[in-house]
């Protein structure tokens, strides 16, 4: 019994220090980083979210750097309610390339590391170091709806070096009609 939770908890530790140790990306520049993104892909394993994985969608979001380093983020997202626009503050940190803002959903301040971008094409992006079911999110972003194979591995095999098993990572489909067409996007 005894060994049993020792290696438990011996795994957890490794998910933890796994988490701790991801680093942004080297050189972070939040200018290249500005302007149109889609999720393509998308790794979460929260249980309330189970229900949910197949209706996912591919969201666009528009990042405006701010004048003190921080940016602003617009999403665009299919909900079951429509096409519902979320506006974020990604407050800057110490450590270039990652930041910090509010959940509204998890009523927490969460963090975000952009892991690995080249900017002109697609971008890994961590929510949370500190794993946890219910709240750590991994999202590929690209400049298009559409990735390179050699993109999607790379960020597949991340998510599952973080603990995400394979069913919870997602690559949805486009959304249609989100925006709008007509909102100028
Ligand atoms: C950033 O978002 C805030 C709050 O929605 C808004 O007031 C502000 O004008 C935005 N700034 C830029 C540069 O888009
Ligand atoms: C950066 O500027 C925005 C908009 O003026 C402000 O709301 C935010 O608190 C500032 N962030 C930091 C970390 O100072
Ligand atoms: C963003 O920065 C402002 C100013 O420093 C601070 O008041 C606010 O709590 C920060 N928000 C988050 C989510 O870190
Ligand atoms: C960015 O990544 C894509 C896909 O791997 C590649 O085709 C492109 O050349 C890269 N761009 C730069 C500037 O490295």
């Amino acid at each position: 019994m005894k060994t049993i939770a020792v290696s438990v908890a011996t795994v957890m530790m490794c998910v933890m220090m796994i988490h701790a140790d991801v680093k942004p990306q080297r050189d972070f520049s939040l200018q290249k980083f500005a302007g149109k993104w889609y999720r393509v892909g998308f790794a979460y394993d929260s249980p309330g979210f189970a229900l949910y994985r197949d209706k996912v969608k591919i969201s666009m979001g528009i990042i405006t750097p701010l004048p003190n380093g921080s940016a602003n983020l617009t999403m665009w997202e299919l909900t079951p309610f429509g096409c519902m626009t979320y506006m974020y503050q990604y407050n800057k940190t110490s450590v270039p390339g990652q930041f910090t803002y509010f959940s509204t959903r998890h009523n927490m301040v969460k963090d975000i590391t952009v892991v690995d971008t080249n900017y002109t094409d697609y971008a890994v992006v961590l929510k949370h170091k500190v794993f946890n079911r219910e709240y750590t999110q991994v999202a590929l972003y690209g400049r298009s709806q559409r990735v390179r194979n050699d993109v999607l591995q790379k960020f597949k095999a991340f998510a599952l070096s973080q603990g995400f098993p394979k069913e919870t990572i997602l690559t949805p489909p486009p959304a249609e009609n989100c925006p709008p067409s007509g909102s100028g996007r």
